[in-house]
């Protein structure tokens, strides 16, 4: 089939927002011990930190990560995790049912951020604590001296405030499995009052409200209108979490999950906006889309009740080709929303669904959901660019008829690069594409191009083959006449950069 769309460097959507290819450590299963943490690792640094990982972290081009949760962060004592080790308590996390020893906490994490050069988002608990724990760990965090908890954290070795700026208030609340779990009306009222106080301090702070933990939640949108009421002026951004799986084997609606996360994004931009159109307020506010991903949600199996393990293996999915592929066509709608969703994390970073994947003592590997994220962080510069492709449609039980081709674009204005990430979601026929280029320099040309693609679906990386699914060049692929054609696999994600 063929496909083509319009570029055109005025229609701008954006510019690209590095806080697009965040990432999300929780303390969870084996993210933090034996993932970014593990002290007896052949690889590990004088903190104790696996410098595999810290390479493979930079490598994928992560700019912010959420931390320390996630569901954990909702029954979690920020002050259990600072001060000498030794002393730091062993607790219950509830929310994974394991047993958290704090060996890791602020100040480890804050050092672990600097050397992979990520920003942190830090989220507060607003499950079992309130305003007052707010302020305190903010003041922990950023004070710079002469209180009792900046000296507390000058004395724990970090002299200088740690800035951070952007804070979620809590984490999915409107969810029943929260400790803490809460209707909008005492959410919303617990997240204006501890905005309006961290605030006091520093009004400059970027604060995420809690939003809906997915688009099937029964409260999906009442929430977010809810608790909009009642914060609008107090925050600048409602957070958004979408997981993504094939069900029932049904893979033509799988590889259409992105057009599930449009209409996500729409919806809650719409009823923000409708929010603000009753308050009669100027201000437009934005989605941190902190966690997303494939999740094979189905196969999840809760952890024994009677075992209280430390960083026991929760959720260490597997991701094929078809997941990669879909990781990819999810960061193109997330390029796509870019004025109204800045900021966005993929769930989670190591082990824990996610792209980088460690073995305790032994080796960390790529997963293919790595590759896609990696080369459009690398790739996508300037601005995004609006693109309206034009594709036959294929039909899906879970979303109707979808296009089978879907991209964006960026474009650097000042090194008049063009980059464009395209998905065929087609099973069966490769994709003919066609791009004409008026607009651009008539001399640009193919710089490079990789696509993700297998005849196995299924394949996926291992321990022992951590390299069977890498990215490979897009051969047929070159600008003619001033137009980009390229033909494209069957299920398969491309980025093709001119320059
Ligand atoms: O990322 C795994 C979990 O998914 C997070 O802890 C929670 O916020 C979400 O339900």
């Amino acid at each position: 089939h063929n496909a083509s769309f319009r570029l055109d460097p005025a229609f701008t959507i954006a510019p690209v927002s590095r806080r697009t290819f965040g990432t999300f450590v929780e303390h969870m299963g084996r993210c933090v011990y034996t993932g970014i943490y593990e002290p007896t690792h052949p690889t590990a640094d004088a903190d104790g930190f696996r410098q595999d990982v810290l390479e493979l972290t930079r490598e994928l081009g992560v700019s912010v990560v959420r931390y320390p949760g996630g569901n954990f962060v909702s029954g979690y004592r920020w002050e259990d995790g600072i001060g000498p080790v030794a002393d730091r308590p062993v607790r219950r996390d509830l929310a994974w049912h394991s047993l958290e020893t704090n060996e890791v906490g602020i100040d480890e994490f804050m050092r672990w951020a600097g050397k992979a050069g990520v920003e942190v988002m830090y989220a507060l608990n607003l499950g079992t604590r309130g305003v007052q724990e707010a302020l305190d760990v903010q003041e922990y965090l950023n004070h710079p001296d002469r209180t009792r908890l900046a000296e507390m954290r000058r004395a724990n070795g970090a002299d200088e405030p740690y800035g951070v700026t952007m804070f979620c208030l809590g984490n999915e609340l409107d969810g029943p499995w929260q400790t803490g779990h809460k209707t909008a009306h005492e959410y919303g009222r617990l997240a204006a009052e501890t905005a309006r106080a961290l605030r006091a301090a520093e009004p400059w702070l970027e604060l995420v409200a809690v939003g809906s933990s997915g688009s099937s939640m029964p409260t999906f949108a009442t929430w977010e209108s809810e608790v909009l009421e009642l914060t609008y002026d107090q925050i600048d951004y409602i957070s958004a979490h979408a997981y993504y799986e094939p069900i029932d084997g049904d893979l033509g609606s799988f590889l259409a999950s992105a057009v599930d996360m449009d209409h996500f994004i729409n919806s809650v931009v719409a009823t923000a906006d409708s929010v603000g159109a009753r308050l009669k307020s100027r201000k437009r506010l934005k989605i941190s889309f902190d966690e997303w991903n494939v999740w094979y949600l189905r196969r999840f199996q809760a952890v024994q009740e009677t075992e209280w393990n430390i960083a026991p293996r929760v959720i260490e999915d597997s991701y094929n080709v078809a997941d990669a592929v879909v990781v990819g066509s999810l960061l193109i709608s997330l390029l796509r929303h870019s004025d109204r969703v800045p900021a966005a994390c993929q769930a989670q970073l190591v082990n824990v669904i996610a792209p980088i994947r460690t073995e305790p003592g032994g080796p960390a590997w790529r997963q293919t959901i790595f590759h896609p994220f990696a080369i459009t962080a690398r790739l996508a510069r300037g601005d995004v660019l609006r693109v309206e492709p034009a594709a036959p449609l294929y039909p899906t039980d879970r979303f109707g008829d979808v296009p089978v081709v879907d991209a964006v674009a960026t474009h650097d204005p000042e090194s008049g690069e063009v980059t464009v990430f395209v998905v065929n979601r087609s099973q069966d026929s490769a994709a003919s594409l066609a791009v004409p280029l008026a607009g651009f320099a008539w001399s640009l040309q193919v710089a490079e191009a990789w696509t993700l693609h297998d005849d196995d679906l299924e394949a996926t990386n291992t321990a022992d083959a951590p390299d069977r699914v890498t990215p490979s060049t897009l051969d047929e692929v070159s600008v003619v006449d001033g137009e980009l054609r390229a033909t494209l696999a069957p299920v398969s994600w491309s980025a093709i950069r001119m320059t």
